[in-house]
């Protein structure tokens, strides 16, 4: 296995006041060109992940590895304060660090809003504000991109259209990929890897082995049972190989899991 670009060991995380920690005892990791979802309820500790990797959010135990000189791109989960200034997507993409205007028109045009420069960032649909998150993000040339539930506000084929892109522009750039959402159906399809977040790693593995998990089901209920749907027409092939791993304090008794 390459070396993470970034990795959580056994991190714990407590907010002043709080009783219980918010996340307990985490540990995960991105490899390069991985595309990793993570799904929870809401208050599972989702966007506190992030922050912690990040290093925007202090660790009480554990620590957070990054490769040295990782370069990142985030857009976090509240974005709205910026969408209500009066202000163009130009300058909203030279926002904190300027850009010439070629480098604005590309990241424009990679992210499938070419010639938006002038317009005002209030005035913008939902998904065509979320690209222009996008091409800010990616305007530093990450080797890492966060998004904290980049597809709010969007309908399904937005969604769908968002992740499209974003395999995209990872096949275009290399670039991994850690992302927050609640679109089960469309992340199951969409990532190389997700984690179920509850506090702790309830469940961890591709999306075949998540959406099968008990942990995964208990959590999601009916919807989970959709997204198992998905897998249950593959089962009939590609019985060789043991590449599934269920990964958490939980779920022990799914280690090696072999499908099939
Ligand atoms: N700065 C803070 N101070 C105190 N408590 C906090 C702080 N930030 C988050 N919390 C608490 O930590 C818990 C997890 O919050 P977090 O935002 O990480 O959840 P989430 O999984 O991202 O939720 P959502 O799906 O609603 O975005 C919540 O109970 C929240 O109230
Ligand atoms: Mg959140």
């Amino acid at each position: 296995m390459t070396a993470a670009l970034i990795q959580a060991r056994d991190m714990t995380v407590s907010h002043p006041g709080a009783d219980l920690p918010v996340l307990s005892h985490v540990s995960m990791g991105i490899q390069p060109r991985e595309i990793v979802t993570v799904v929870g309820p809401n208050g599972s500790g989702k966007s506190t992940l992030v922050r912690a990797l990040l290093g925007q959010v202090a660790l009480t135990s554990g620590r957070v590895e990054r490769a040295r000189g990782l370069r990142i791109g985030y857009v976090p989960q509240r974005v709205h304060i910026e969408r209500a200034m009066p202000m163009t997507v130009r300058r909203f993409l030279s926002l904190p660090t300027r850009v010439s205007d070629a480098q604005a028109a590309a990241v424009l045009e990679r992210t499938g809003v070419p010639g938006l420069e002038q317009r005002q960032i209030a005035a913008l649909s939902g998904g065509q504000f979320q690209r222009v998150l996008l091409a800010r993000a990616l305007l530093n040339d990450p080797q890492l991109l966060v998004l904290d539930e980049p597809t709010q506000g969007l309908d399904q084929p937005g969604i769908v259209a968002f992740y499209r892109l974003i395999e995209e522009v990872r096949q275009e750039t290399g670039v991994a990929v850690l992302m927050v959402s609640h679109d089960l159906l469309v992340v199951m399809r969409a990532s190389d890897r997700v984690i179920c977040l509850n506090g702790h790693v309830c469940c961890e593995g591709t999306p075949q082995v998540v959406s099968a998990a008990p942990e995964y089901r208990a959590l999601f209920g009916a919807e989970a049972q959709g997204t198992l749907a998905l897998y249950r027409h593959h089962h009939d092939h590609d019985h060789d190989h043991v590449e599934e791993h269920v990964h958490g304090p939980d779920c022990g008794h799914h280690h090696h899991h072999r499908e099939g």
